[in-house]
């Protein structure tokens, strides 16, 4: 180590990947950091890759304490669920009233509600950060999402913004709100991380099914759509993923992956907490699902052996069908946004969140995942109007969607028609087609809850709810 100082500013519990280059990111900007981890391997890790700054690792969770400046800066990145409760559980003894405990790992947020009332009893500051941008975003700078105690925050504000990815100059960090806040922005920020991956996974099927192109043909495709409106990092790094072959081969390793995919959960979470929420987001629930039924693979074999007998043919002009997509899939990008914001309305009306949706577009555009060019209209069209009450009913995203909208019922006709899986696709669209619908079928359902159960139903113009005997009695 070139820079020992007597103490260190700021402190991380569990040295993995994320938690290392989060530390070495602060320290690239001048803070002395210390690190804390049980894994001997780990804590070398550290050192090593800090000799040249103010770093330190301790195998010694008390000498670490030991060893940061007051009030303390500490921040935990391990695995969310019990681990971070036996981590809070061991490390409490060891702080004094006044000392800041960070959680940047992705901790549900009923739990993250649970410690912030727990620690506060003790008197110690506790918040709950969403970290987003894996393992190179720590590093370079992530966007970080932080809820619960404000005056905590302010503390830490220098450090988060000097170490946060910077768009146009502005740091993506800020205070989210109240209580389990962050976490819950975070958790939302997943969700559209889970459809827009399950956007792309299809757009894969639909350019090799269905157009039958080969490997080289689809990154360029990816390639060229990000050079445009449709700019992401999601699509960024599936261009480069069609670039990458398996080492000591011709072909890409993405050949050679078995299509099961995994999950940690946040996903899942955001759809149950948006059925709990009564706020319908189906483009991630059915990205969710689509993660889930790719896990069954015995059984897909089988019923490919029964049902997938004919090749599918798309019967389309290629061209044309590509001009389609583009459209379709900057559509869909936008429908899942929106239901994730609309989420996050509703969230914050029942949670008193307060959130303020234009600044958590604005941290978004960089450092994260889901970062995109698309977010600064996101910003723009809540900086228009704070309350704005659905992101589709902004003056700009509807000429946008009206654009797109015809390819969006292209390319999903054809690939209904032509029998390849585009559920995302086909759930964005129906989402949209019921959202501008101002009179639903729902009258319907509400007479058949009446007949066999008795619910009642409301009448048009007319106050109070009403039963009716539907069929004579006998
Ligand atoms: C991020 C990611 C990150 C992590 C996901 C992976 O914002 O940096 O979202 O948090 O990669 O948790 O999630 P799954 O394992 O559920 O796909």
């Amino acid at each position: 180590m070139s820079n020992t100082p007597d103490k260190y500013a700021f402190g991380m519990i569990g040295l993995g990947t994320m938690g290392r280059s989060l530390l070495l990111n602060m320290a690239d900007h001048g803070f002395a950091v210390a690190g804390h981890d049980k894994d001997a391997a780990k804590v070398a890790s550290l050192n090593e890759e800090g000799k040249d700054y103010a770093v330190k690792g301790f195998g010694d969770a008390k000498e670490f304490i030991q060893s940061l400046t007051t009030p303390r800066a500490i921040m935990m990145l391990v695995p969310d669920g019990k681990i971070v409760d036996s981590v809070i559980e061991e490390l409490t003894p060891l702080l004094e009233k006044g000392d800041i405990l960070i959680d940047g790992g992705n901790s549900h947020f009923t739990d993250t509600n649970r410690r912030v009332e727990e620690l506060e009893a003790i008197g110690l500051h506790f918040f709950g950060m969403g970290v987003s941008g894996g393992e190179e975003g720590a590093r370079r700078g992530p966007s970080m999402m932080p809820g619960g105690d404000k005056d905590a925050y302010n503390v830490m504000k220098p450090i988060f913004e000097a170490i946060a990815a910077k768009v146009d100059g502005a740091p993506c960090v800020t205070y989210i709100g109240p209580g389990a806040s962050g976490h819950f922005v975070k958790m939302v920020h997943n969700g559209i991380e889970y459809a827009q991956m399950q956007l792309i996974a299809e757009t894969y099927e639909i350019l090799k099914k269905g157009l039958k192109l080969d490997n080289d043909a689809i990154g360029k495709i990816f390639t060229k759509w990000n050079e445009g409106r449709l700019q992401s990092f999601l699509l960024d790094i599936t261009k480069d993923i069609f670039a990458y072959k398996a080492p000591g081969t011709d072909h890409l390793l993405l050949d050679d992956i078995k299509d099961e995919a995994k999950a940690k959960g946040t996903g899942k979470w955001t759809s149950q907490v948006a059925m709990d929420l009564q706020a319908p987001i189906p483009t991630i629930d059915t990205a969710v699902a689509m993660r889930d039924l790719s896990k069954y693979k015995q059984l897909r074999v089988q019923a490919s052996e029964v049902y997938s007998k004919d090749d599918i043919k798309l019967n389309v002009d290629a061209d044309a069908f590509l001009t389609s997509l583009e459209q379709a899939f900057y559509f869909n990008m936008i429908i899942s946004y929106a239901q994730g914001m609309h989420m996050l309305a509703k969230a914050s009306e029942e949670f008193k969140y307060d959130l303020h949706l234009g600044d958590i577009a604005k941290i978004w555009r960089g450092g994260c995942i889901i970062r995109s060019l698309f977010l600064n209209d996101i910003f723009n069209a809540y900086q228009k109007d704070a309350n704005l009450p659905h992101l589709l009913l902004d003056g700009h995203v509807e000429e946008l969607i009206k654009a797109a909208v015809p390819g969006a019922r292209a390319v999903s006709g054809a690939t209904v028609a032509a029998g390849i899986a585009t559920p995302a696709y086909a759930s964005s669209l129906s989402y949209f087609d019921t959202f501008r619908s101002a009179r639903m079928p729902s009258n319907l359902t509400q007479a058949q809850r009446d007949y066999f159960g008795a619910h009642t139903y409301e009448l048009i113009g007319k106050e109070g709810v009403f039963h009716t005997q539907w069929t004579a009695k006998s």
